[in-house]
């Protein structure tokens, strides 16, 4: 039923424009798809309305596009169909704890998608649910930030395979119960995209789907409260484009040009790759960089309200046409805006399934450094309450650098002098600290704001790097116990915890990484090695690093599968205890509670027994391990970098 009369009438007049469409299906798939548009209608029309509602040609926009919705659902393959209908029916499958994803680049991974077959095995071992394969879409040739500056977002990178390697891999993971996500660039796209090839001939069409300008009074005007991504390798938003004579906006690098969301040409270009992408078997959309999607004068446009309402519409337009997919935002922004990538007010749980938790990741390397975990609680205490209908991504590493977006009212509410406890942080991890155990570099040095982003692997900033070369194995045990803690913690804070690629086995940097042309100016590549599938074959080796690692993290991931309280669902309270060095999470749920107590140093802890008590843990177990014991003083005693999960 819709409510709202307007949305009514309109929804009248598409359901009448569909006929053609849909007319091609049994009538039971054309129930079921009416049946879902009727369900979602006022979802897409509440989030495009306030965009694209005020042009004469809205009716016409909207019934071009769930035509488009209609065509992709008459044509989505019968097990996708299958799907689908799962799906509706369990609608909770991406907050439930078996999730577990596993992020690689396809070519670092397998050399190829076809090649990825032969890892099916290993990627079930780890408990794979989901995987992210990461840089299959066609993009420009020599630099293009890792595969983010696209030039055919529905054909798959020659290098890696076809479409149809795509569609079959999909199948395969599927078949084993493990979902796909790829990337959809939302800001941007190729200089070299035939739409901006277009554009820069001066085809009008074309030139609308960006933010184009003749001089630079308006780039300018901007630019006074835009900051920049990449400071070093683009510094400023605008390029002057040589063959149009035009000033282009374009946030990342100069090759990649923003795409400008206020044309509803550009969201229906959208819609139809998410509906060919989705038909070949992919269940997740991992919706890039979506903070910058809407430009506002006098702003840092970043977050500005018709991000939200157009991420709500493409949402919708998923759930109806292609309902077994969800969308992730990928958002690293402060905690009151990220939230909103969720969905709030009349957006309630409607934006996005899934947003990656940047904070817990940045919390989690503050505190390894510091020894201290107040600043930790406090932050992810502070943190605004999220929809029931949602997962966090977690992750302590990803293929992007680690910034430090530690917020200054945080900081000072510990003790903290905001900025130099990110200098330190930056100081700690590139291993300039006196006394580091960390083994990272600097990315993106801003002058300007003193800001210094750090790149490293996991193993390399937790230590094992270094460790190992010095061949000292006190300090491998303790970089494998941080590493382990870490995992134990993203699997335990309730989302899906996301393991990158290589971390199971504790690749270090690649030193290598400028060798190759393409990477050479961008040094995140120091913690996007290779796989090392010499040092994997070791993993059922329980003596070796790969086989502690490996072990460790599918017993984590493994027990997280059999603990109902880390269904997504349930809330994740941050409790504080006053302990500076334990880091509590509670997660209460009908069969009792959960309590995840984290040791973030490599001292022994102990925590106090009328904590337990104080959350109903009269006789508590550890799922991870075989404590707890209370000591003869009613504490529960931590080891070094020691984690429980009491029931
Ligand atoms: C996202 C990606 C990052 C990329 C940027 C621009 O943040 O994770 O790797 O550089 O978007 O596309």
């Amino acid at each position: 039923m819709i409510r709202a009369p307007e949305a009514r009438a309109r929804h009248a007049a598409v359901l009448a424009s569909l006929a053609e469409p849909l007319a091609a299906l049994p009538a039971g798939e054309r129930q079921l798809f009416e049946a879902r548009l009727l369900r979602r209608f006022e979802d897409l029309h509440d989030g495009l309305e306030p965009v694209y509602g005020q042009r004469p040609d809205y009716q016409a926009f909207l019934e071009r596009l769930t035509g488009a919705l209609a065509r992709g659902w008459s044509a989505r393959p019968e097990p996708l169909k299958a799907l689908d209908l799962e799906r509706d029916l369990a609608s909770d499958w991406f907050q439930h704890e078996s999730m577990v994803g596993y992020v690689f680049y396809v070519e670092r991974f397998a050399g190829t998608l076809a090649g990825v077959h032969e890892h099916l095995d290993y990627l079930d071992e780890i408990g794979a649910t989901y995987v992210h394969l990461m840089k299959i879409m066609q993009a420009r040739d020599g630099e293009n930030d890792g595969g983010y500056a696209i030039t055919d977002y529905s054909r798959v990178d020659p290098a890696v395979g076809t479409n149809a390697d795509l569609e079959t891999l999909c199948a395969a993971l599927r078949d084993r119960g493990t979902s796909v996500c790829i990337d959809l660039v939302l800001n941007h796209c190729a200089r070299e995209h035939p739409w901006a090839e277009a554009a820069r001939a001066g085809d009008a069409h074309y030139l609308d789907y960006f933010h184009t300008f003749p001089d630079r009074a308006l780039p300018d005007a901007y630019e006074r409260t835009l900051p920049e991504v990449f400071p070093d390798f683009a510094p400023g938003n605008f390029t002057l484009d040589e063959r149009s004579g035009r000033w282009v906006w374009t946030t990342f690098n100069a090759w990649q040009w923003d795409l400008d969301w206020s044309n509803p040409a550009v969201f229906l270009e959208i819609v139809e790759v998410m509906l060919t992408l989705a038909n070949l078997g992919v269940e997740v959309f991992r919706l890039d960089a979506v903070a910058f999607m809407w430009k506002r004068l006098g702003t840092d446009s970043q977050n500005q309200e018709e991000v939200y309402d157009l991420l709500q519409a493409l949402r919708a337009c998923s759930r109806i046409a292609t309902p077994a997919v969800v969308h992730k935002a990928e958002a690293i922004v402060s905690p009151d805006d990220l939230i909103r990538y969720f969905g709030v007010g009349r957006r309630h749980g409607k934006v996005s399934n899934v947003a990656y938790h940047n904070s817990l990741m940045v919390q989690f390397w503050s505190s390894l450094a510091s020894r201290d975990t107040r600043l930790m609680t406090r932050a992810l205490g502070e943190f605004p309450k999220t929809p029931s209908n949602i997962a966090w991504g977690t992750y302590v590493r990803c293929h992007d650098d680690i910034g430090w977006a530690v917020a200054d009212d945080d900081a000072k509410a510990v003790g903290l002098d905001p900025f130099a406890h990110r200098s330190f942080l930056s100081d700690f991890y590139t291993g300039e600290f006196a006394g580091s155990f960390a083994n990272g570099g600097v990315f993106q040095y801003n002058p300007g704001t003193g800001d210094r982003r750090v790149n490293g692997s996991l193993a390399s900033l937790a230590g094992l790097g270094e460790a190992l070369a010095a061949n000292d194995t006190g300090a491998a045990d303790l970089a494998i116990e941080r590493i382990l803690l870490g995992h134990a913690l993203i699997a335990g804070f309730g989302g899906i915890p996301l393991i990158y690629m290589g971390d199971e086995i504790g690749l270090t940097n690649d030193e290598a990484w400028a060798d190759d042309p393409e990477h050479a100016s961008d040094s995140r590549w120091l913690h996007r090695p290779a796989m090392d599938w010499s040092r994997a074959g070791e993993r059922h080796d329980p003596s070796s690093v790969a086989g502690r690692l490996f072990g460790g993290i599918r017993h984590i991931v493994t027990t997280r599968a059999d603990t109902p309280q880390l269904h997504a669902s349930h809330d994740t309270e941050i409790l504080d205890t006053g302990h500076p060095r334990l880091f509590v999470l509670l997660r209460r749920h009908p069969i009792g509670p959960l309590l995840g107590v984290y040791n973030l140093t490599e001292g022994t802890q102990w925590l106090r027994g009328d904590v337990l008590r104080g959350v109903g843990l009269l006789h508590p177990g550890d799922r991870l391990g075989t404590g707890p014991t209370l000591t003869a003083d009613d504490h529960v005693e931590l080891p070094p970098y020691g984690r429980l999960w009491l029931s």
